[in-house]
């Protein structure tokens, strides 16, 4: 007995450090029964989202795009392209080049980022669309791209529209740290297009506005014709994929397939995932600038990533669980710990030293303990991100699979977005999740880098190839 009771008060000192940290986080450790538990209830969100009956109340908003088809490869054209609502915003000349795919320089662009002084992006939306058009201007002067002949430009516009064309998309509702006023309910495309005129001197013609997954999903289907669901894990998260015309009772006809902007961030706002919601996550959304909106995608987007394991590194060392209960006023402040962060932590060899430095930074004086601790909560939070998009993009593959009536499903999905790009384990994590538990699929993943830019610019091209082929 004294050897166990030795042997006890032993192991109790050398408590592996993450140990504490699993019980506390325990809400945040979703088990695969869990995750298809959230994936069926996404599944009845999709539904509501996409029958008229009870589109107007649904907190997925199954928004549809205008877009009919995934590129064939025989696009072409040379397009000019405006990216906003991402990590930067950027001016971009895009030209495709017929049926050699993207990998082999099929698609070339020339790219330039233009900052947005924060005073825009909570002023008037006139002056945010005055800063678009002038920072195209300065781009063609720049490149010295002549303005002899209409140049045609697709908009990339990462914000939920309600589309009733390819050029023409009325904005629901701003997001992630846009707050522009003036422009909700209004018809972004004609808001752009009066800018552009305002700007003057500019030739151009605006052809397309596509989210940013359906300008993924196009940027990838350029190369893979199995490419149809587009997902963007960044600032904001998202997914697009095509659906069956006859499923999605706000546009008329019953043949063939339409991309489906999901807007699935908004997933939980009418409460139904308030059992897997954390305290963490109500303080980050009480802290937001959107509270009570877009709730999926505060538990697994870039913008809050951070945020979420600030919150509870505080509160476990409030409790006495970490630095021996001591709290700087850096820990206490929002935004000191980002997802830039957050990937540095978990880093292959030197996460454990990215984790000390980065707490010494917050003035901290963590022990190694600490630091593993620590370490350990990034790691449960970004997880429950990964884990939540793949319980998502499940439900969306699974209801492709049904459409299709199939037994198995090889499908292709294009990704984009900064924390599934710099986070080193995100990738890894959310295929083999996904192919958990969704056995019967195979499933590609494929990185469409900078395909939220590029994937525009497609749209355009596929539209003018449909066009030129009714024509004729
Ligand atoms: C937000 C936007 C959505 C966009 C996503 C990724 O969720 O509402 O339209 O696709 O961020 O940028």
């Amino acid at each position: 007995f004294a050897v166990h009771l030795v042997s006890f008060f032993f192991s109790k000192l050398q408590e592996d450090p993450t140990k504490k940290v699993d019980r506390f986080l325990y809400a945040m450790r979703l088990h695969d029964d869990q995750l298809k538990d959230i994936s069926a209830r996404f599944q009845a969100e999709m539904k509501k989202g996409l029958s008229s009956e009870s589109n107007a109340a649904a907190a997925v908003k199954m928004l549809p795009t205008h877009v009919r088809s995934t590129p064939d490869g025989t696009e072409k054209g040379q397009f000019l392209a405006l990216d906003l609502g991402g990590s930067k915003f950027k001016v971009l000349q895009v030209k495709v080049r017929e049926g050699m795919g993207i990998k082999r320089g099929g698609v070339e662009m020339e790219e330039r980022t233009y900052p947005i002084p924060k005073e825009l992006l909570i002023g008037k939306g006139t002056e945010l669309f005055g800063h678009v058009s002038e920072s195209l201007k300065d781009f063609l002067h720049q490149r010295n791209i002549s303005l002899e002949k209409k140049h045609p430009l697709a908009f990339t516009f990462s914000f939920p529209c309600e589309q009733t064309a390819l050029d023409q998309g009325f904005l629901l509702d701003w997001g992630k740290n846009y707050r522009p006023r003036g422009l909700q309910g209004k018809d972004v495309v004609q808001t752009l297009r009066e800018a552009i005129d305002r700007t003057g001197g500019l030739d151009v013609e605006v052809l397309a506005m596509v989210n940013d997954t359906v300008a993924t999903m196009m940027t990838c289907g350029f190369d893979d014709e199995y490419c149809e669901v587009g997902l963007i894990i960044g600032t904001g998260t998202n997914a697009c994929y095509m659906e069956e015309l006859r499923h999605i009772d706000l546009v008329e006809g019953d043949e063939g397939r339409m991309c489906v902007n999901t807007e699935w961030g908004g997933f939980g706002d009418d409460d139904s995932l308030n059992d897997y919601i954390t305290e963490f996550d109500r303080d980050v959304d009480a802290a937001s600038n959107n509270p009570g909106k877009q709730i999926f995608e505060k538990m697994i987007s870039g913008m809050y990533l951070g945020e979420l394991v600030r919150l509870v590194v505080l509160k476990m060392a409030k409790l006495g669980l970490l630095f021996d209960g001591r709290v700087s006023d850096a820990l206490r402040t929002k935004g000191k710990i980002t997802t830039a962060h957050v990937a540095a932590m978990e880093e292959y060899k030197n996460g454990l030293k990215n984790t000390k430095d980065i707490l010494t930074e917050l003035d901290l004086n963590p022990t190694s303990d600490d630091c593993i601790a620590v370490q350990h909560v990034s790691t449960i939070v970004s997880f429950r991100s990964s884990n939540l998009a793949a319980a998502g993009l499940a439900a969306i593959l699974s209801r492709i699979k049904q459409n299709r009536n199939l037994r198995s499903l090889r499908i292709t999905v294009g990704v984009d977005g900064t924390v599934y790009k710099t986070h080193p384990q995100y990738p890894k994590r959310l295929h083999k999740v996904v192919r958990r538990l969704l056995p019967e699929c195979h499933v590609r993943f494929v990185l469409s880098d900078s395909g939220s830019s590029k994937g525009a610019a497609l749209v355009s091209a596929v539209a003018q190839r449909l066009a030129s082929q009714r024509r004729q």
